[in-house]
C-alpha cells in the first residue's frame, strides 16, 4: 500500500508486530458500512465519479457476503481489516476501487469502525441486561412475601424478602444499563472527514456521512476524532462496573446454594458434577461469572494504561485499545447470558429461608422500635434494654419471640404482652412500609414499577 518509498518489505517480527488483523476483522461490518457511505458522499459531492461509485458499493456488498460466508481470505501481510478490504475491492473491481480512499485516512475509518462496534455492541448488551432484568423481576415477583435473612458484615441483621433482595440487582443493573446508554450517547458522533488528523482540502460532506451512518453529528475537531479512545474507556469502566454487579450476585448464588444455606438451588442446566465426589452440584457458571470480573476490570486499565501519555494525534499505540475491548465484550456478553438463565432456573427454598430467620435475633431492632413507641424510650436507651434482653435470649437458646415475658420485665418492667406482636419476622418484614422498603406491598408495587421503567 505505500511500496512508493520502500525497496524492502516488513521483517518477519515486524509484521506479527504490527499486524492487527488476527482481532481486527471483527469490524468487518461496520468498516464496509462506513466505506460505503464515505463512497456515497465522494459521489454526491462530485469527488469520484459515480460508475465508480456504483462498483465500490457493489464490490464491497460482495464482500460483506465473502465473509459473512467464511469465503474471504484474511492476509497477514495487508496488516489490518481496512486494507484486506481495500485489496479485495481491487481484485474485484479493479482500478476504481483506488479512489474509495480519497479524502480519507486509515485513522479517521479505523476511529469510526471501532466506534460503530462499540455502539452495536452496547445496543445488544442493552437487550441482553433488559433479559436479566426480566428474570430477576419474574423471581421477585414468586417470592415478594418470602422472608430470609438480610445480613449487613454477613451477620444477621433483620429479616427481608427474598424479592426484595432481588430487586435490589434489579436496581443495580438499571444503572448500568443507564451508563451503557450515556457511553452511547457520548461516543455518537464521527470521525470520518477528519482524514489523517488534519481535515481535508476535499469538499467533503461531514454532516452526510454522519448522518448515513446514524451518528448524531461530524466530531469538531479533526485531530480529536483520530486520536481518543475515551469512547472504549466509557464503554469499559461502565463493563467493569457491571461486572463487580455481576460478580455480587453470582457470590450469593454461591452461598445461597451450599446446603449450609439451602436457599436455592440451581438447575441441572447451570450446575456441573465432580469426577470423583459423586454427591457435588458445583456452581460453575456462578464462579466463572465472579472470577471474570478480573479481565473485564483490566481491560479498562489496559486500554487507560495504552492512552496514557500519548501525544496528539494518532499514534500506532491505539491499535491495541481492540483486544480489550473485544475481549471484555465477549466476556460480558457470555456472563450476562450465564446469569439470565441461572437466574431464571434457579429454586428458591422458602422453608429454609424461612428456618434461618429463626437465629440472630433478627427482630432486636423492631424490638427496640416498639420500646421507642409505646414506652417512650429514647432510642439509645431501647437498644441498651434490647441488648440485655437479647443475651437472656441467647443464653437460654432461644429466639427473642419466644423468651418468657417475664425473662423481658426482669430487664425492663413496663413491657407488656403485645410485644410479641412486633416479633415474628413476618410482622417485622409487613412493617417496613417506608417507600423502597421490604414489606411484600412495598416489593410489589417496585415490581410493578420495575417493569415499567425497565421492561
Ligand atoms: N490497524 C490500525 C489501528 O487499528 C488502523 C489505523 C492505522 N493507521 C496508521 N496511521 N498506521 O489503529
Amino acid at each position: 500500500m505505500w511500496g512508493g518509498r520502500f525497496d524492502l518489505g516488513p521483517a518477519e517480527a515486524m509484521q506479527r508486530i504490527n499486524a492487527s488483523i488476527d482481532f481486527d476483522r471483527r469490524l468487518y461490518a461496520q468498516d464496509i458500512a462506513a466505506s460505503k457511505a464515505h463512497c456515497n458522499m465522494l459521489v454526491a459531492q462530485g469527488i469520484i465519479p459515480r460508475e465508480d461509485g456504483a462498483a465500490i458499493c457493489e464490490g464491497l456488498d460482495t464482500i460483506a457476503r465473502e465473509i459473512a460466508e467464511g469465503r474471504f481470505t484474511f492476509r497477514r501481510d495487508l496488516e489490518d481489516i481496512h486494507m484486506n478490504i481495500e485489496a479485495r475491492l481491487r481484485e474485484l473491481i479493479g482500478e476504481a476501487a483506488g479512489r474509495l480512499h480519497t479524502a480519507r485516512s486509515r485513522n479517521d475509518q479505523v476511529a469510526t469502525d471501532f466506534r460503530l462496534w462499540v455502539r452495536d455492541t452496547i445496543d445488544a448488551l442493552d437487550e441482553a441486561l433488559r433479559a436479566l432484568q426480566a428474570a430477576l423481576i419474574d423471581q421477585a415477583e414468586t417470592h415478594a412475601d418470602t422472608v430470609m435473612p438480610g445480613t449487613t458484615h454477613l451477620q444477621p441483621a433483620q429479616p427481608v424478602t427474598f424479592g426484595h433482595h432481588l430487586l435490589a440487582y434489579v436496581e443495580m443493573i438499571g444503572r448500568d444499563r443507564s451508563r451503557l446508554r450515556d457511553a452511547r450517547a457520548r461516543l455518537n458522533e464521527c470521525p470520518l472527514g477528519a482524514a489523517a488528523l488534519a481535515g481535508t482540502s476535499f469538499p467533503v460532506d461531514r454532516a452526510a456521512t454522519a448522518a448515513a451512518l446514524g451518528f448524531d453529528r461530524p466530531m469538531a475537531n479533526s485531530m480529536d476524532a483520530v486520536s481518543d479512545r475515551d469512547f472504549a474507556l466509557d464503554f469499559l469502566a461502565a463493563a467493569a462496573i457491571l461486572a463487580m454487579h455481576l460478580s455480587r450476585l453470582a457470590e450469593e448464588l454461591v452461598l445461597w446454594c451450599t446446603p449450609a444455606y439451602g436457599f436455592i438451588t440451581l438447575s441441572d442446566a447451570y450446575t456441573t458434577g465432580s469426577s470423583i465426589m459423586p454427591q457435588k452440584r458445583n456452581p460453575d457458571a456462578a464462579e466463572l461469572i465472579r472470577a471474570k470480573t478480573g479481565r473485564i476490570a483490566g481491560a479498562f486499565q489496559t486500554l487507560l494504561t495504552v492512552m496514557k501519555g500519548l501525544p496528539l494525534a494518532y499514534g500506532k499505540d491505539m491499535q491495541e485499545d481492540k483486544e480489550p475491548v473485544f475481549d471484555a465484550a465477549e466476556t460480558l456478553n457470555l456472563a450476562v447470558a450465564a446469569m439470565t438463565g441461572m437466574i431464571r432456573d434457579m429454586t428458591a427454598n422458602p422453608a429454609a429461608m424461612r428456618a434461618a430467620t429463626e437465629a440472630g435475633f433478627l427482630t432486636a431492632t423492631d424490638l427496640a422500635d416498639w420500646l421507642v413507641r409505646v414506652l417512650g424510650l429514647p432510642f439509645r436507651d431501647a437498644h441498651h434494654v434490647t441488648g440485655a434482653i437479647v443475651r437472656r435470649a441467647e443464653a437460654r437458646g432461644c429466639d427473642l419471640a419466644e423468651l418468657p415475658l417475664a425473662e423481658m420485665q426482669a430487664v425492663e418492667p413496663r413491657i407488656t404482652e403485645a410485644v410479641y406482636e412486633v416479633l415474628s419476622v413476618e410482622r417485622a418484614v409487613a412493617s417496613r412500609t417506608s417507600a423502597g422498603g421490604t414489606a411484600p406491598d412495598q416489593v410489589r408495587s417496585a415490581i410493578a414499577q420495575a417493569r415499567e421503567r425497565f421492561l
